[in-house]
């Protein structure tokens, strides 16, 4: 497995590939992987002849006052998980291999970016969106996989794409979840015992949710209420947003009559943790 952090040598080296008639597949990837990123990359490695896991903590993704400067970090134990699942290559880039001093180019999506995260973290898209139109040009991916842990994300990564005629296939990946239900995530470390009990409530919202959804409950407003009551009986978590929208364009909405997402992002202390379900 090849380890790389320049991005005209990963260039180069996929288009190797490509000249032997090879198919790639791209897993984006803040690192400190677990195994939902695990399933994003074994689907990768099934579907793909060579696989490309880009490590990279994105700096203009994050907001002055988030957790840039803490989120973990741990090459070793990510590359080790890369080669056993059979990567070919990670991609491992320092900022300043991605973002010149004058950078000054970013995209801005302006639909599925508006609600959700994208009121409470305004930077975040525009900087999730640039680095992934870089590491699609870096990497050059026929396929690329993304979790639906981040509905919203996967939301916008899929229009850009369509947007900007982009010849990528986007493979969306189900949620893994710890057995107790909480949503793998990276962030979970952050959580002291106590809070890691406490953000059971989003799984357990998520589950509420999906069971009025099951039982024919139809009143968007009816099942937003019921999973805001559930969290808000935590004392440790405080409800940044729970909200129904429109699948997969991102729009207020407020009743189950066709593809919804039901969205939420809680504090749990100081960590922001986010969870859904789909109905499509
Ligand atoms: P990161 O949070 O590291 O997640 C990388 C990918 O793993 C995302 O597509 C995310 O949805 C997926 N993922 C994370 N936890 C998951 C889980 N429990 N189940 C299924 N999939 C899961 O998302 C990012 O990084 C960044 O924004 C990135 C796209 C790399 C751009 O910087």
């Amino acid at each position: 497995m090849i380890i790389e952090h320049d991005p005209n040598k990963v260039r180069e080296q996929v288009k190797a590939w490509k000249k032997e008639g090879l198919t790639v597949g791209l897993v984006p990837t803040m690192g400190y992987l677990h195994e939902g990123h695990k399933s994003l990359i074994d689907r990768a490695v099934k579907e793909n002849d060579r696989v490309v896991v880009s490590i990279f903590v994105n700096p203009i993704q994050f907001g002055p006052t988030e957790d840039l400067d803490k989120y973990p970090r741990d090459l070793n134990a990510d590359s080790k998980l890369c080669e056993e699942s059979g990567v070919s290559l990670v991609f491992n880039p320092q900022p300043s291999d991605m973002y010149a001093d004058d950078f000054s180019t970013y995209i801005k999506e302006s639909g599925p970016t508006e609600e959700l995260c994208g009121k409470s973290r305004p930077v975040h898209f525009s900087g999730v969106c640039t680095v992934v139109n870089k590491l699609f040009n870096i990497a050059l991916p026929d396929r690329a996989y993304f979790g639906q842990k981040d509905a919203q994300q996967l939301a916008v990564v899929r229009r850009m794409v369509r947007d900007l005629s982009m010849d990528i296939k986007i493979v969306g990946c189900p949620i893994v979840r710890e057995p107790d239900g909480l949503a793998k995530s990276s962030r979970n470390i952050y959580l002291s015992p106590e809070e890691r009990k406490a953000a059971l409530v989003l799984s357990r919202a998520v589950k509420k949710g999906q069971e009025l959804v099951d039982a024919g409950e139809t009143d968007g407003d009816k099942i937003i209420d019921q999973m805001k009551a559930l969290i808000e009986a935590e004392p440790l978590a405080k409800i940044d947003y729970v909200e129904m929208v429109s699948w997969d364009d991102i729009k207020v909405h407020h009743k189950v009559d066709g593809p919804i997402l039901c969205a939420m992002a809680v504090f749990i202390g100081n960590t922001r943790l986010i969870d859904n379900f789909i109905r499509e």
